[in-house]
């Protein structure tokens, strides 16, 4: 059984696709041991107690530095003994201690096809305004592994979504989530589950 923790910041869509997607039976072998939040008003904590699914909030705010925040939010990650770590909404930059312990086992979801708009500054409602803002017409989103850097890890899984002409920023985002992300998320953690055999 692949073991996931999952860590959000905001609506937690994402994780609700994953958990309706483990529920229904789509993905065999894989459970959500924990969600983690940097936020405790995130209602993606709301989605994971509907479920039954242990949730906590590490903040930095609770810490006297940053380097205190890492070593509680790995010590948190470690306490849930996963096999794969979700980054789903999770607008926090990893510590490099959470990357080095557990490289090759993280994964995120971005709301593009990266190389396109990813990188320092582009999330959420960002990265659409910059698509409508560029003129592309084809858009999308992108799994892949997460490293040092920001959105630069070994792609996973990509789709495409089209841009249309009547498109503002959060059109876009909700075609994005509904025919990409959704799908894209829960099809990377089952084929990763697959293989753990
Ligand atoms: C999504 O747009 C996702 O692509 C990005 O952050 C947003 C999270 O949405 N990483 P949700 O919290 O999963 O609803």
């Amino acid at each position: 059984m692949l073991r996931v923790v999952v860590l959000v910041s905001g609506g937690g869509t994402n994780l609700q696709a994953l958990i309706d997607s483990i529920e229904k039976g789509e993905i065999q072998n894989a459970q959500i041991v924990g969600v983690i939040s940097n936020n405790k008003n995130a209602f993606a904590l709301e989605r994971a107690k509907n479920h039954g699914i242990f949730s906590e909030c590490v903040s930095a705010k609770d810490y006297e530095n940053r380097g205190d925040f890492h070593m509680a939010l790995l010590a948190a990650i470690n306490n849930l003994k996963p096999d794969l770590i979700v980054l789903a909404g999770y607008l926090v930059v990893i510590p490099p201690e959470v990357i080095q312990e557990y490289s090759g086992r993280i994964i995120n979801i971005h709301p593009s096809l990266i190389p396109s708009f990813c990188g320092t500054g582009y999330y959420g409602l960002k990265v659409h305004e910059e698509v409508l803002k560029r003129g592309v017409k084809v858009t999308g989103a992108t799994v892949h592994f997460v490293d040092e850097g920001t959105d630069t890890g070994p792609i996973i899984l990509q789709k495409a979504v089209e841009v249309k002409d009547r498109d503002d920023p959060k059109t876009l985002q909700r075609r994005v989530m509904e025919e990409a992300e959704w799908i894209l998320l829960p099809k990377a953690v089952g084929l990763i589950a697959a293989k753990k055999g």
